[in-house]
């Protein structure tokens, strides 16, 4: 299958990489060819670091790299049998690249890797909303069983089969949820991850003891902070204050430690400091 992916930071990177592995022909893409060669390199950083630790072979690596194309041109998603977009997490950016590709690839599917922007939003900015669905990959990519099926309000039924078969090819599982601000899986993510950080500000224990209560209490691979940092602080505030405005639910209302930090500019590993020092 011919698959193009576009926007190459962490979340197209591990989309482009646990595709291309699978065999399918990627074209990956960014808007300019600074920015794209940027996120090759990227992308091969991760699977050099992935040989050091054991978790990927040579031959595997290359494999990867051969299936492969990078572009600056979205002339290029013209035959794709599925476009998937992971550019920032913001709306008009979104409805921009969607209403250019719907120009250019008039029959393939188009699916958005959004952790929290209605995809029926997204859906207006193209001719055809049916063949429009969220496609939510997790990080890291490669590792991660779960995609989050989106479905908006158009989206048919046939655009849900296409994803679904598509996902379970890569050797993940889905599930499909309804358009919901947050849909489900930062719904419950974002509350454990603000309720651990205002659990921190209010000195009811340190950052290590939160972390082992979950790891060792709940058997999570990752404590709440350390996933915080993991995923970005700011990638975490954005989710929050995008699903508080959606709901005017007070209970997604950002922890003010979470904003002080990302103020501060301490966004997690990105940065190299956030609730830990990396
Ligand atoms: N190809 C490339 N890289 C691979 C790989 C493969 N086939 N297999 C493993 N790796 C990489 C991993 O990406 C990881 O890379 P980094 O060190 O750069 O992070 C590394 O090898 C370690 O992988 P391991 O399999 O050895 O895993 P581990 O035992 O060290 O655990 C972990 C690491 C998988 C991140 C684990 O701690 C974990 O599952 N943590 C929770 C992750 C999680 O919850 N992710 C969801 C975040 S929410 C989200 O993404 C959505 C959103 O909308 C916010």
């Amino acid at each position: 299958m011919k698959v193009s992916i576009i926007g190459c930071g962490t979340m197209g990177c591990g989309i482009a990489q646990a595709i291309s592995q699978k065999g399918h022909s990627v074209i990956f893409l960014s808007h300019s060819e600074e920015s794209i060669k940027g996120g090759l390199e990227r992308l091969k950083g991760n699977l050099y670091r992935a040989i050091e630790k054991g978790k990927l072979t040579q031959q595997e690596k290359e494999k990867i790299l051969k299936n492969i194309r990078i572009s600056w041109n979205y002339n290029d998603t013209k035959d794709s049998d599925l476009v998937i977009e992971a550019v920032s997490e913001d709306v008009n950016l979104k409805k921009q690249v969607f209403s250019q590709i719907d120009k250019i690839n008039k029959n393939g599917i188009l699916a958005t890797n959004t952790s929290s922007i209605p995809i029926s939003e997204i859906a207006t900015a193209t001719s055809k909303p049916e063949r429009i669905i969220g496609m939510h990959f997790f990080n890291p990519v490669p590792v991660m069983k779960l995609v989050e099926l989106v479905r908006g309000k158009k989206t048919s039924q046939q655009t849900v089969e296409f994803a679904k078969k598509f996902v379970e090819g890569l050797g993940k599982t889905s599930v499909e949820v309804k358009d919901y601000p947050g849909f489900v899986s930062n719904r419950i993510l974002m509350l454990f991850i603000n309720e651990s950080i205002n659990l921190l500000k209010e000195g009811v224990a340190t950052k290590e003891g939160i972390d082992t209560i979950a790891k060792l209490g709940f058997n999570h691979p990752m404590g709440p902070l350390e996933l915080a940092d993991y995923i970005g602080l700011d990638v975490c505030l954005d989710i929050l204050n995008s699903v508080f405005n959606a709901t005017k639910d007070p209970k997604f209302k950002p922890s003010s430690l979470l904003e002080a930090k990302v103020k501060k500019n301490e966004l997690g590993r990105k940065t190299g400091k956030g609730f830990y020092q990396y």
